[in-house]
């Protein structure tokens, strides 16, 4: 499943967030792929060890903290930090899958389910840096507004166009789900809404409350925690 998160980040926060990453140290993306991603990567990235990196990281965190919709999709149970990263004078990043498994410090793993592109700059502010997500469905090309973020399986094959105009600032991680498969996830998340929508529009509270159940014990069933 693809999900497009809207207005993520926004206004004052969104811009300081820009204003800090106008004025970064950016470093070599190729320093934090494999062999596999190396040959296709040209981008910039914040050092993963720069104290703005960690910051930032955490505006993003706690903004989507703030995100019924993103929590409904994803039902996060781990993040990898957020990253960042630039495009710019064709810098592009061609086909690749992400790594499986990320090391989150201490010993600490992460199984990558689901990976997060969250646009930082307008769409109108650069030409090409579409991301282009390969599923079974065919490709899917995404551009979105500044604030905006995309939900896509880390299962996919996907690049980034390049970038021929412009620069194109984004955050990038991943997020290990409670639930696993992500056939699994995509009901729940349908259920969710449906039964939100249930609500909102004054159904019946006793069937409400019994979809309610079923959705729990639903999870119950495939969590893993
Ligand atoms: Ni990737």
């Amino acid at each position: 499943m693809l999900l497009h998160v809207p207005q993520v980040l926004a206004g004052e926060e969104l811009a300081r967030l820009r204003q800090a990453l106008e004025t970064a140290e950016w470093t070599d993306g190729r320093e934090t792929v494999g062999a596999q991603g190396a040959q296709v990567k040209r981008n910039q990235q914040l050092p993963d060890a720069s104290p703005l990196r960690a910051e930032l990281g955490r505006v993003v965190l706690a903004a989507l903290q703030r995100s019924p919709l993103f929590f409904s999709a994803a039902l996060p149970l781990k993040f990898l930090p957020p990253r960042f990263n630039r495009y710019t004078g064709g810098g592009e990043y061609g086909f690749h899958v992400d790594g499986a498994v990320m090391g989150l410090g201490q010993g600490e793993q992460l199984r990558s389910d689901l990976s997060c592109t969250l646009f930082l700059c307008e769409p109108e502010e650069y030409d090409g840096g579409e991301l282009v997500v390969s599923d079974t469905y065919g490709e899917h090309e995404v551009k979105l507004p500044a604030g905006d973020l995309i939900l896509y399986p880390s299962s996919s094959l996907h690049r980034v166009t390049p970038v021929t105009r412009g620069a194109r600032l984004a955050s990038f991680f991943w997020v290990q789900s409670m639930v696993r498969d992500d056939a699994r996830r995509a009901m729940l998340f349908e259920m969710d809404a449906a039964i939100e929508a249930l609500r909102r529009g004054g159904a019946d509270r006793e069937a409400v409350l019994r979809l309610t159940g079923v959705y729990h014990n639903l999870l119950r069933q495939w969590a893993e925690v």
